[in-house]
């Protein structure tokens, strides 16, 4: 029955969590046909995308207000109204807790908010990142606490969200997306609403797969992201160019894919996804010690840089507490307007505390706090370079001018190798 609602395009969709997934997630069904309700905890953001304002890179105002005036997409703060939704996607933030372990509070309150207004012929997605075992083992008794069955009365599957904010050539739309449903009917009716958003599906044969499977998409990242920066170091050591190396290696066009140095791993992804594994191992007795190193290795990047443009201003007989710093680019990532976990401003605040000063621009960010102390973005001209003892360009957002930035301002440290190009 609901898939076959799904198929017509008649089921209503409810999205929550309104953020770097679940807004464009909640675009793409409006845009596919269906209507939707997107619901969000924070009031502010139910606010401001109420009145079509997006605050989010990449996702188009153009769009939402056409689906706002169209009657196609609904916002709200009040979660009564997921019990009208026949679909239901859970998108909320999975963060760690201050000892590194899942913090699910934001999933609980929104699973448990869904179980007490559940009715027959709902699916619940859930497509935030969790560890192996959440959706079978936490998910699963609270929906059903209620006395409803799962397969029968409703349905529930786990589908990971694989969004690569700013990245032009994948996007939610052309990116296959695993679905394992906790029954037979769950994989068939999650299938079907996929499907229906023009969504290429990988069938796996348990939740538990499929939570494992992303946590192995992301740690195989941040532990190839370890083994450069790692080897970055041993390269300055023997004075050669790691950009050179990986360039080098990357010729081969079988069995190699090239992962760059940089200042860390940020956002709400990475770094995060391989702390649940990390924390899953350590839980059933077996470390996942590479990924642990990797983690390390990544986390303490930050201070190796700090220490790197420490040197740097010594052989020119400077101490970092006299210095004036400028960062070009503070997001974690290129062209994207998201500071969770940015390395960028980790390396600032431990030269503030070391006595330097810091400033900083970003095309999208205009405040900032480091430390204690509110920062404004400063103006981007050429009389701007001359008041900083140390320039460095960390994150090489599109908008920098490479030429004019080679031109001005030849002093200036390179950590992203663009300007080498
Ligand atoms: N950001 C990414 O690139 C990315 C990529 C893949 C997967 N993920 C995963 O997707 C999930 C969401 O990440 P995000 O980056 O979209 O987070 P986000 O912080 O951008 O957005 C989450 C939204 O959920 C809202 N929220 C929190 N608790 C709520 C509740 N109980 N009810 C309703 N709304 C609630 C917040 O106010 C926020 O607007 C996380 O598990 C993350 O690991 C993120």
């Amino acid at each position: 029955m609901l898939q076959r609602k799904i198929a017509e395009k008649a089921a209503r969709i409810g999205v929550v969590g309104l953020g770097y997934v679940g807004l464009p997630l909640a675009l793409l069904c409006g845009q596919k046909g269906f209507r939707v309700t997107g619901i969000d905890s924070n009031q502010s953001r139910v606010i401001s995308l109420q009145q079509g304002k997006s605050f989010i890179t990449g996702v188009s105002e153009e769009v939402l207000r056409s689906l706002l005036a169209q009657g196609r997409l609904w916002v709200t703060g009040n979660f009564a109204t997921v019990s009208r939704c026949d679909v239901i996607f859970v998108c909320v933030p999975t963060p760690l807790t201050a000892d590194a372990k899942p913090d699910y509070t934001h999933l609980f309150l929104a699973v448990e908010s869904i179980a007490a207004g559940l009715r027959r012929q709902q699916i619940v997605i859930i497509e935030s990142t969790i560890t192996p075992g959440t959706t079978m083992e936490k998910i699963l008794p609270r929906l059903e606490g209620g006395g409803l069955k799962v397969g029968q009365d409703f349905f529930l599957a786990f589908s990971p969200e694989r969004i690569d904010p700013a990245n032009k050539a994948y996007s939610l739309g052309n990116t296959p997306k695993l679905v394992a449903g906790v029954t037979p009917d769950c994989q068939r009716v999650c299938q079907e609403i996929y499907t229906q958003l023009g969504i290429k599906v990988v069938p796996v044969s348990t939740p538990t797969v499929a939570e494992m499977a992303k946590l192995l998409e992301n740690t195989y990242r941040d532990v190839n992201i370890a083994l450069v920066n790692e080897m970055a170091e041993v390269c300055h050591c023997i004075g050669i160019d790691i950009w050179e190396v990986i360039k080098a290696a990357a010729t081969k066009p079988f069995g190699f894919h090239p992962f760059y140095p940089g200042l860390g791993v940020g956002g709400h992804c990475i770094p995060k996804d391989s702390a649940y594994y990390i924390y899953l191992a350590r839980r059933k007795g077996r470390p996942a010690l590479l990924a642990e190193q990797a983690r390390k290795i990544n986390a303490d990047r930050p201070v190796k840089i700090m220490k790197r443009l420490q040197t740097i201003l010594v052989e020119q007989g400077k101490a970092l507490a006299d210095c004036q710093f400028l960062f070009l680019g503070v997001t974690y990532k290129k062209d994207v307007n998201d500071l969770r976990e940015s390395p960028t401003v980790k390396v600032m605040e431990l030269l503030v505390l070391e006595g330097a000063e810091v400033s900083f621009h970003d095309p999208y960010i205009k405040k900032l706090r480091i430390g204690n102390r509110l920062l404004a973005r400063i103006k981007l001209d050429e009389g701007a370079f001359a008041r900083y003892t140390c320039i460095v360009l960390t994150v090489p957002h599109s908008c920098y001018d490479v030429h004019w930035l080679k031109a001005v301002c030849p002093q200036i440290v390179d950590l992203t190798n663009v300007l080498a190009n």
